[in-house]
């Protein structure tokens, strides 16, 4: 009885251990283009991230946007709203499989959950491509933004088909629902602002290993606890 008893916390250990490493297209584990893009975001919903470079000085933004359709047959997309936060009034880019077999890039004036309007777009928008590898997808475009701008509010979707050469609706879970956000093009003044000390040397820079080093730390921990459940079985 001890021993039944003391079983359902170590298999829940181990199912922790094997479902915690969920995201399978972060960052740091895509290799896009040879590191073509200064920047990556990966993104809070549908598993997806946002490779970018940001070019002040022509005020263009060249993304590669990485994400699964939900089927393969589906799309995925991007885009900005340049007047609000939402989809509605968001201009995308949308990516999907063309009827004669190739990957296809094509632009949207969403102008609601209910009509997309296939065309121009109000960015210029250059060098628009896609790609599907390894059940990812991935647009590639380079978007002329308005020369002030230093954040966007951003969208990103995915849907399980297409019909009539056009991206049918997505679901409407919470994770499709949750698919915007803003990305910041600069940091902020403050963090960008003189590190320099009083003595004027620089400031030391924030240590870039603490964070795999706490994680280290967690994993070290869930280990020595599935090794104790072990040993007390
Ligand atoms: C990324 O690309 C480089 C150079 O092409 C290669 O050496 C490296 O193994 C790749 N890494 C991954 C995780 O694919
Ligand atoms: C994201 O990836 C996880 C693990 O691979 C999977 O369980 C989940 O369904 C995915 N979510 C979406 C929206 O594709
Ligand atoms: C598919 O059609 C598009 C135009 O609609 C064309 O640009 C592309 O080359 C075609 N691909 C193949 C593999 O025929
Ligand atoms: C983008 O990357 C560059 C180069 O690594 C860095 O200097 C800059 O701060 C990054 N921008 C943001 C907003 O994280
Ligand atoms: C940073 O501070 C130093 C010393 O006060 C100054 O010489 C330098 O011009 C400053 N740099 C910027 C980018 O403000």
């Amino acid at each position: 009885m001890a021993f039944l008893r003391r079983k359902p916390p170590l298999s829940l250990l181990l199912l922790l251990l094997l479902t915690s490493p969920a995201h399978s297209l972060t960052c740091s584990s895509q290799n896009l283009s040879n590191n073509l893009y200064t920047n990556c975001t990966d993104l809070p919903t549908l598993n997806s991230s946002l490779h970018w470079t940001h070019v002040a000085k022509t005020s263009s933004l060249s993304i590669a946007f990485v994400a699964p359709p939900s089927k393969p047959d589906g799309w995925i997309a991007w885009g900005i709203n340049p007047t609000g936060t939402g989809m509605a009034g968001s201009q995308a880019l949308v990516a999907f499989k063309d009827s004669n077999g190739s990957m296809t890039v094509k632009t949207y004036d969403v102008v609601s959950y209910s009509s997309l309007v296939e065309g121009e777009i109000s960015f210029e928008v250059s060098d628009s491509r896609a790609e599907f590898s390894d059940g990812s997808m991935k647009i590639f475009a380079t978007v002329k933004l308005p020369e002030t701008m230093t954040e966007v509010n951003h969208v990103w979707q995915v849907g399980g088909a297409v019909k009539d050469g056009a991206p049918v609706k997505h679901e409407f879970q919470p994770e499709n629902l949750n698919a915007k956000g803003k990305l910041k093009l600069k940091l902020t003044e403050k963090a960008q602002s003189n590190r320099t000390t009083a003595a004027g040397s620089p400031a030391i820079a924030p240590n870039p290993s603490s964070s795999s080093g706490s994680r280290n730390g967690v994993m070290y921990v869930i280990l020595m606890l599935i090794i104790g459940a072990l040993i007390s079985n």
